[in-house]
């Protein structure tokens, strides 16, 4: 695997990749991988003759410094694992090559995704994402990127960058890696304190049953009944929890039957704040 930590020796050596036709497939991460990382890397593999994986934890889409500050930091266990999955190249730049002095995010118009769920809890954050997304595009100029659907909104609003941008990238979704108990693996689960960790698995336990009471239930009612059950647990403080159309991820009251619905969760386990999603069928 070959490490690089410029713009221009990445671009230098992927340009010679490119001279020879070969396709590129990119998987941006924060570092502190996990197996949801790893699968998301095999794919890229599989499908591409190169994968590129980024590491970098971009200050621009973290609303709580606090946050920034205790993300948790890898590499050397990292590496070792991106050998594992064969990654050809990792890139990973410091905050200044990325952002010489001024670390800003641009401004984007994502058609209004921005603002729905995580967007009226993160103040900027959709806007850090974009910019980071899309200039490590502009640095590894991938033909296909993976991202995982339990960041849902994000993949959404990756796509829809990439559709106002022009960018000539494939975006990929791929499904929700979990562990054993049901919980969505995420790098900040590290940080969860014992009593967090073992609580935290009924977030997919709820978001389960939700799924079958939206089969028979009128929204309403399953809204209520999520909030009644984080109320049992005053180790999860729930932030929100919403049905929301997967292509709008307007909050939806009433079901239509030709719509995708996606039941959507941002839950505090103590100071970690964990998020998850599940696909919802009208007829179970
Ligand atoms: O999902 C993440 O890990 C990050 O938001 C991403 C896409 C790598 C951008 O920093």
């Amino acid at each position: 695997m070959k490490i690089f930590t410029t713009k221009q020796e990445l671009k230098d050596y992927l340009s010679t990749i490119k001279a020879k036709n070969k396709s590129i497939g990119f998987v941006p991460t924060m570092g502190a991988l996990h197996e949801g990382h790893l699968s998301l890397i095999k794919k890229a593999a599989t499908k591409n003759d190169t994968t590129v994986v980024s590491i970098f934890v971009n200050p621009t889409q973290f609303d709580n410094v606090e946050d920034l500050k205790k993300y948790p930091k890898t590499l050397e266990n990292d590496v070792k694992l991106l050998k594992s999955v064969s990654c050809d190249i990792l890139f990973t730049p410091s905050v200044e090559e990325i952002y010489s002095e001024k670390i800003t995010s641009e401004k984007f118009n994502f058609d209004g995704l921005e603002h729905q769920m995580e967007g009226k809890f993160r103040d900027g954050h959709f806007d850090g994402v974009g910019t980071i997304v899309k200039t490590l595009f502009e640095i590894v100029t991938p033909n296909k990127a993976y991202f995982g659907e339990k960041d849902f909104q994000q993949l959404q609003i990756i796509k829809k960058m990439v559709q106002k941008s022009n960018l000539d990238v494939k975006i990929k979704g791929c499904p929700i890696f979990r562990e054993k108990d049901g919980l969505a693996m995420s790098s900040r689960n590290t940080r969860l304190t014992k009593e967090h960790r073992e609580i935290a698995p009924l977030i997919y336990k709820i978001l389960k049953k939700t799924k079958k009471k939206f089969g028979t239930e009128n929204v309403t009612k399953v809204n209520k009944w999520v909030e009644k059950q984080f109320k049992k647990h005053p180790l999860l403080e729930l932030e929100y929890f919403t049905i929301a159309d997967e292509k709008t991820l307007k909050t939806v009251i009433i079901k239509e039957s030709n719509n995708k619905y996606r039941a959507f969760i941002a839950v505090f386990a103590g100071e970690i704040r964990l998020i998850d999603n599940i696909r919802l069928k009208i007829n179970n």
